[in-house]
């Protein structure tokens, strides 16, 4: 004799409650033929419920390696590790139906081949159901766009200030102040996109290089800290929504989240230690 189990989580929190009416999921192409037409709106997502929430309102989430830092507490996103990413991408994926799920590829897991990249990336894709990865490099990494490209992996590209190089570039501050720090960013840009990758994601230069590359190639580039001139526009959600204290130049505050927890929270330890919580709202009685 077997018995079958049925749980009914209809009514669980990870179930969101349904739109009027479900979007259709973009696709990477749909993105790529964005360039220089309607703004890319991409904000960064590492759970289910921060996906559910932004989804209604982006064309693009990105599960960023930023999430060592704001998730994990690291002090870098050299830590980071694909078994990180897949999980949280895989959360993000479940969390949306309307953006294109991109996933960062980790320090460490593609630089070495393009062989090593692909089965990072095949990895990440498989156990995600993302649509594409993104990785940071310029002309280094175009032969490893091109064997990702050319075997159904989109690829999002990543140059100016690539924070996985932190340690190469002495910080985190902006890039192409020099004729010659811009040319070659200008020259990774451009080999990235020749190399295949349907979209690029330009941080922390100084405007005019923005502007050039945005000029110079033919895939969307989506600014951070960048110029309004791009094709779209990323940040990290818990910057923009004012979670944390020390944000760089480029973040723009929409939000004072770190002061509504502590708020909220504050009301919360005042009722508990006061015993107003709970009240006879929160508590069951017997059946009458
Ligand atoms: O990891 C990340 O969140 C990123 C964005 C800042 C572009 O790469």
């Amino acid at each position: 004799m077997s018995t079958t189990f049925t749980i009914d989580t209809a009514a669980s929190r990870a179930t969101p409650t349904p739109t009027p009416a479900p979007m259709k999921r973009l696709t990477v192409p749909a993105i790529a033929g964005r360039k220089g037409g309607e703004p890319i709106v991409m904000l960064t997502a590492y759970t289910a419920r921060m996906a559910q929430l932004l989804d209604p309102h982006c064309d693009m989430l990105l599960v960023g390696d930023s999430l060592g830092q704001v998730i994990y507490g690291l002090p870098s996103t050299l830590a980071v590790t694909l078994d990180m990413m897949c999980a949280h991408g895989a959360a993000v994926v479940r969390g949306s139906h309307h953006s294109v799920v991109v996933i960062d590829m980790p320090f460490g897991s593609y630089e070495a081949s393009p062989e090593v990249a692909f089965a990072s990336a095949a990895r990440i894709l498989a156990e995600s159901g993302a649509a594409a990865v993104k990785l940071e490099g310029g002309a280094a990494m175009a032969p490893t766009v091109a064997f990702l490209s050319a075997r159904g992996i989109p690829v999002c590209g990543h140059v100016g200030l690539t924070p996985q190089a932190v340690n190469a570039l002495g910080g985190y501050g902006a890039r192409g102040r020099s004729d010659a720090e811009a040319a070659k960013i200008l020259a990774d840009a451009r080999a990235i996109a020749d190399a295949g990758a349907f979209a690029i994601v330009v941080e922390g230069v100084v405007e005019p290089l923005a502007k050039e590359i945005v000029a110079a190639v033919g895939c969307p580039v989506i600014g951070i800290g960048a110029s309004v001139d791009c094709d779209g526009q990323v940040l990290v959600t818990e910057d923009m929504l004012g979670l944390f204290d020390r944000t760089a130049r480029f973040v723009k505050t929409y939000d004072d989240l770190a002061g509504r927890i502590s708020a909220a929270v504050a009301g919360y330890a005042g009722e508990v230690r006061s015993r107003a919580f709970p009240g006879p709202e929160q508590l069951y009685q017997p059946k009458a």
